[in-house]
């Protein structure tokens, strides 16, 4: 296997290129569609309080392990994991995260294609095209599946062929502070709109008596999907870090980042799913529970946006899918890059054949897809529900017993010069080395449990 040591590879052109890259790859369909109602599900703001307990025991300090050991190796995972120990087990745990990035982002394109196809819906339908718009919305069209699908990874391979700083950070410093100006302009005015009040209290007031061990699942899994962990991204994205930047830091404004949108992406959508019920539309199910994930985006949102009619319908339906559709494309980044990274690091691939050959076999997985797309939820549990929380715990018992904590301590401490006399350090490693991969462990075997009972 040819490793190519001498290839250049490409870098952050500042710290807050890095940020809003890796915040890009953490925002994502995760926290606009599947974070606010999987909350207004599970005991609102319990939910929310518990998730954020999970983000930041076990999801912040993970984020900081993948960005030392990639910033260390300069690779990509399984080159990582190759580089800094002679073990020959945790580079195939590395190639299980690449496999990860191959199968999520399979679906992903698909689910980021409907985003691109309501964007038209609502064109269409607020310019009185009735039928192109039904057309244009329905899921259940493979050939169309196919195509949105299509057009949404030649997008993602066409920023993955920039490169690092020229792609990737070029296109997420227009991307993210788009998203951040339509998210808040859709929260200012949906906030002052009749049933936002109720929608705001299903959302804010906790119901502790929902939390269970049921919930604690949906709160890991969804902490690792929504903060890009456990597949390498990290790694990869950290691999093209300053050795200027303090890891802990940058690490805490991604989570930050992250949590703060998902918690405005619900003061949008909770509120909305209220006023869509005040006007008559069916919001929740025959069992009683609210309509979630696909449902909700693509039935509800879009019936609330049609009634709002005129131009302000216009605006806001548009608005919302596009925003959907710019928080998909900066993960799908992401997902691509880090198959990327390794064709190029570990077979010298250039990064122009990588993409494209990386990007066309995902998209032959993506056209199988298309046609089934019962198919999501199955690659979404076995590579997601398991196979991030099961890196995670890998690398936790990397870090904390085979490369050593004192190897990442000399990694952290460029960018972090004070980090010796720092309660820092001593509380992250007994964070890796026990809780996190006590709390993972735990989970992740209820899990496997739950599903094979
Ligand atoms: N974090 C993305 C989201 O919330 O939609 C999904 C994702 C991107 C998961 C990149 C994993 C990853 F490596």
């Amino acid at each position: 296997m040819a490793t190519s040591t001498t290839s250049k590879r490409g870098n952050w052109n500042s710290k807050i290129g890095f940020i809003l890259a890796a915040a890009g790859s953490a925002v994502g369909l995760g926290n606009i569609w599947r974070f606010p109602t999987v909350m207004a599900e599970n005991g609102g703001a319990a939910f929310l309080l518990l998730y954020a307990a999970l983000v930041f025991i076990v999801g912040f300090p993970v984020m900081v392990g993948e960005l030392s050991i990639g910033r260390k190796s300069q690779r990509n995972p399984v080159g990582a994991f190759r580089a800094l120990s002679e073990s020959k087990f945790f580079p195939l745990v590395g190639f299980w995260g690449v496999m990860c990035g191959v199968a999520i982002l399979s679906f992903y394109v698909i689910v980021a294609g409907w985003t691109l196809g309501y964007f038209f819906e609502q064109i269409f339908y607020s310019a009185g095209w009735f039928e192109w718009a039904e057309w244009v919305a329905d899921t259940d069209n493979g050939w169309l599946n196919a195509g949105v699908a299509i057009v949404f990874m030649a997008a993602t391979i066409s920023i993955i062929l920039g490169g690092v700083s020229d792609g990737i950070e070029r296109a997420v410093k227009y991307l993210m502070p788009m998203l951040i100006v339509i998210l808040v302009i859709m929260i200012g005015y949906v906030l002052f709109q009749p049933g936002a009040g109720e929608g705001i209290r299903a959302y804010l007031i906790p119901d502790f008596s929902a939390i269970n061990s049921d919930l604690l699942l949906a709160a890991m899994g969804q902490a690792f999907f929504s903060l890009s962990l456990g597949m390498g991204a990290l790694i990869t994205y950290g691999s093209y870090l300053s050795k200027k930047e303090n890891i802990p830091e940058v690490a805490g404004y991604v989570t930050l980042a992250d949590i703060g949108i998902a918690f405005m992406a619900g003061l949008l959508i909770m509120p909305a799913i209220f006023m869509a019920q005040a006007q008559g539309l069916t919001v929740f199910n025959e069992d009683g529970s609210l309509f979630a994930g696909a449902a909700l985006i693509f039935q509800v949102l879009p019936e609330l946006f049609h009634n709002m009619g005129g131009i302000i319908g216009l605006i806001f339906g548009a608005s919302f899918f596009f925003l959907l559709s710019i928080a998909a494309l900066t993960s799908s980044i992401s997902l691509l890059e880090v198959p990327t990274a390794y064709a190029i690091d570990e077979h010298g691939l250039k990064r122009k054949t990588a993409a494209i050959l990386i990007g066309s076999g995902v998209t032959v997985i993506s056209i199988i897809i298309a046609f089934d797309t019962s198919l999501i939820g199955t690659i979404d549990f076995i590579f997601s529900d398991i196979g991030l929380p099961l890196g995670g715990f890998m690398l936790c018992i990397f870090l904390g017993y085979f490369w050593k904590m004192g190897n990442a301590k000399l990694e952290m401490e460029k960018g972090f010069d004070t980090i010796n006399d720092h309660w820092f350090f001593p509380v992250w490693s007994i964070f890796i080395r026990f809780i996190c991969p006590i709390l993972i462990g735990i989970i992740l075997v209820t899990t496997i449990i739950n599903w094979l009972s």
